[in-house]
């Protein structure tokens, strides 16, 4: 053996036991520092579109539904609020809850208790509104990142149980779900701190006077729901309205309370609250952040349709009125100012005051101040997050 074999020799041991010393000092510090044993599992995101019946859902719904990241899902809990006679929503709250918990990670045996016998794909609520249930794998009538179309959808892609639904579920990155029947957060907790699960909470808000109005537009379209919501009470027909919106009122402050006032740790970043009137007066950058917030891209193809469908011709049909439409982005959230009398605006403006305070929405003293068009009546978002909790300024900045 050379001399010289041997020095690299010994430096090779040197070399190997120092390697050795920086792995462990390497790991100590990457197990330290590593977020690893706090981050939720690498991939799905799962968001919650919390809002109420005319808010403006359906049409940030189908602002979901469309992008090719997402498989969306529209009200599975009408499926928990239409099985049983005459509930309350009270006691329907944590079998909701549960249900989501397993549609969020694709688990739709979870439905089998509230759908009829051989049940289908089509038995699912409002089902032609997710475009992932006309897409491959579900069905191949719209193509992966195109638009879907209801009535091809209607026609061509139902499929026996629920066997399809759940294999397209799981090749998305983000799964979202639509819900008009949660009134407060209390119940949605052990979601938000299950391991599972990565939830984001969009809240969607809209004028309770605007909601009035849209609601009588169609009052037999909102009876069974209304019993539920006021818990079967016996209370006169001309009433009801006035009591549903003083129970999304009360759901508005509640929520508030809990996701800024004063959060819990787990709900920190994961909850954003939407006004229907920003969305409407400002569709593409409302999105956009929204799509942020959620990590979603927003691209070229998912703006024009946001523009089109935001920005169409005259008044929509019946259907449309559903969506945000046309010119109406203004129209629409000011409507209720020249049809609803001054009396109603007045008994909403009482049920409402502190939830109307709290989001933003000006009172009006007449009904001179009321049919004024030009006064807006919308407190900008940015002011308004300030002066509703001056004490706390950092964490209204941070949602
Ligand atoms: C589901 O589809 C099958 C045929 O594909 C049909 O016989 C059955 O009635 C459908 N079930 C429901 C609940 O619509
Ligand atoms: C959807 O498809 C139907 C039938 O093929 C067609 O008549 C209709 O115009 C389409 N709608 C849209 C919005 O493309």
């Amino acid at each position: 053996m050379s001399p010289r074999y041997k020095i690299n020799f010994n430096a090779l041991i040197l070399l190997v036991v120092l390697q050795g010393a920086a792995v462990v000092l390497f790991c100590s510090w990457y197990v330290h520092f590593s977020p690893c044993e706090t981050e939720p599992p690498r991939g799905k995101v799962h968001v919650l579109l919390l809002s109420s019946w005319r808010s403006g859902s359906s049409f940030l719904g189908q602002v979901f539904s469309q992008h090719p990241s997402v498989f969306y899902l529209m009200e599975p809990a009408w499926h928990v609020w239409t099985k049983l006679e005459k509930p309350g929503a009270r006691l329907l709250r944590m079998a909701v809850r549960d249900l989501m918990r397993s549609v969020f990670q694709c688990d739709f045996s979870v439905m089998d208790s509230y759908l009829p016998e051989n049940y289908n794909m089509s038995s699912l609520f409002m089902w032609t509104q997710s475009r992932a249930l006309c897409s491959p794998p579900a069905c191949y009538v719209t193509q992966r990142g195109q638009f879907s179309n209801e009535t091809q959808c209607l026609k061509n892609c139902d499929s026996q149980g629920l066997d399809k639904v759940q294999a397209a579920c799981n090749t998305y990155s983000h799964v979202v779900l639509k819900e008009v029947r949660f009134f407060e957060l209390e119940s949605l907790y052990p979601l938000l701190q299950d391991p599972n699960l990565d939830l984001r909470i969009i809240h969607l808000v809209r004028d309770p006077r605007a909601v009035m109005k849209s609601r009588e537009a169609s009052p037999k379209a909102f009876l069974r729901d209304s019993a539920i919501v006021l818990e079967q009470k016996d209370i006169p027909a001309a009433e009801v309205s006035y009591k549903v919106l003083q129970e999304i009122c009360r759901s508005h402050i509640r929520i508030n309370e809990r996701a800024i006032v004063k959060p819990p740790p787990f709900l920190k970043g994961r909850y954003k609250m939407v006004r229907y009137e920003d969305l409407a007066r400002n569709p593409l950058k409302e999105v956009s952040d929204i799509y942020d917030f959620v990590g979603l891209e927003m691209s070229n193809q998912m703006g024009e349709w946001i523009y089109k469908k935001t920005h169409g011709k005259g008044k929509g049909t019946k259907k449309e009125a559903f969506q945000i439409t046309s010119r109406n982005a203004a129209d629409v959230s000011q409507a209720w100012r020249t049809v609803l009398p001054y009396s109603k605006v007045k008994r909403v403006q009482e049920m409402c005051k502190g939830a109307m305070k709290l989001l933003g929405y000006k009172t009006v003293d007449s009904e001179k101040e009321q049919k004024r068009l030009d006064i807006d009546l919308l407190v900008p978002r940015e002011p308004f997050q300030f002066s509703w909790i001056p004490a706390k300024t950092e964490q209204a900045d941070k949602i």
